[in-house]
């Protein structure tokens, strides 16, 4: 009798795992580092609930927001170990695995976000969401967040300002450039770091987008923020190709549908918080706007733009060609 109740327990657990019936959701988890009132925090929340709405009982996802899984570190190594299912780093963070998204680093690139999204969405912005396939990685979509402002311990008008000043920068070499061609010292540190070192003033500055400045309250330890403009700070939301390859391709399809809707809304806050959060820090009154005139603003285009062509064969002249007529 013993052995025939094994073999029940042993057909009813086929049973279950074939027809899914007993079995536990699988568990999706998607890592980030940014606040949960962020466009990002909200894509990732935005994604759980399409998902488990959608497949209820076969797919739960888990947020981990502010670091608190992985930060910039190991998120992508997490990634292709499998230990996270989706991450969304900004296209600043990839240089480990192409050169070829560094074009979106490039200072004074892009003339606005409409620019940003047109080359994005256009022929070469798109093969890039595949530029790193032969590392196992799999680009989903583009998420906006904004353009960088400067942020810093005094006024920075003309670019001699910045001079001998430390900035925090995310690890990308065209990022370190960009400060270098000012004689102002490049940090590369991880962003769940950033708030502490200004506030110790182990920096003296740091360059993010208004909604990042604001949930991270950076704006409380920076005396000044000038509104440049000067680059992009937006995501890949990414997979692993395992990962990927093992959903099942009705479930794929479902799961990418809830993707492609929660960035839809992710930008749409992107661009109502570029606004709303530039004016929660200036009601503040914690930190002082910097405006540049369009002279002191072309100033800091003639010392950065050199940048470029330091990078122009890493980031391909056709790459970069494309990005520039997005502008029109
Ligand atoms: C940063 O490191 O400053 C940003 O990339 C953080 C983020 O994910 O928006």
């Amino acid at each position: 009798p013993l052995k025939t109740v094994a073999k029940m327990l042993a057909l009813a657990s086929v049973f279950a795992a074939s027809f899914n019936v007993f079995a536990a959701p699988v568990e999706i988890k998607f890592s980030h580092v940014v606040a949960e009132n962020t466009p990002k925090g909200q894509m990732a929340l935005k994604f759980k609930e399409l998902v488990e709405q959608r497949l209820p009982g076969e797919y739960t996802v888990s947020v981990f927001p502010n670091s608190q899984l992985f930060g910039d570190n190991n998120e992508l190594a997490a990634l292709l170990l499998n230990d996270v299912q989706f991450v969304a780093p900004s296209l600043s963070k990839f240089e480990r695995y192409t050169k070829r998204l560094q074009v979106f680093d490039l200072p004074f690139l892009f003339n606005d976000m409409d620019a940003v999204n047109r080359f994005q969405q256009g022929e070469a912005g798109q093969a890039l969401l595949n530029s790193m396939s032969r590392k196992g990685i799999v680009g989903l979509g583009y998420l906006h967040n904004g353009m960088k402002q400067f942020t810093a311990n005094t006024p920075l008008k003309q670019p001699s300002d910045a001079k001998g000043l430390k900035f925090r920068v995310m690890a990308s070499d065209v990022l370190a450039a960009q400060f270098d061609a000012v004689g102002a010292i490049p940090v590369k540190k991880p962003f769940s770091e950033v708030f502490t070192l200004l506030q110790t003033r182990a920096i003296d500055g740091q360059e993010n987008t208004w909604s990042n400045t604001y949930s991270q309250k950076f704006y409380e330890v920076q005396s000044h923020i000038t509104e440049s403009n000067h680059g992009v700070l937006d995501y890949m939301v990414v997979t692993s190709d395992a990962f990927w390859k093992s959903l099942p391709a009705d479930k794929r399809k479902v799961i990418k549908e809830a993707l492609d809707e929660s960035i839809a809304l992710g930008n749409k806050i992107a661009a109502e918080k570029d606004n709303e959060d530039k004016q929660l820090i200036l009601d503040s009154k914690r930190s002082q706007l910097v405006s540049l005139t369009a002279e002191e603003r072309q100033k800091w285009i003639d010392v950065m733009k050199p940048v470029w062509a330091k990078f122009e064969d890493q980031v391909g002249k056709d790459v970069i060609e494309a990005a520039v007529a997005a502008n029109k």
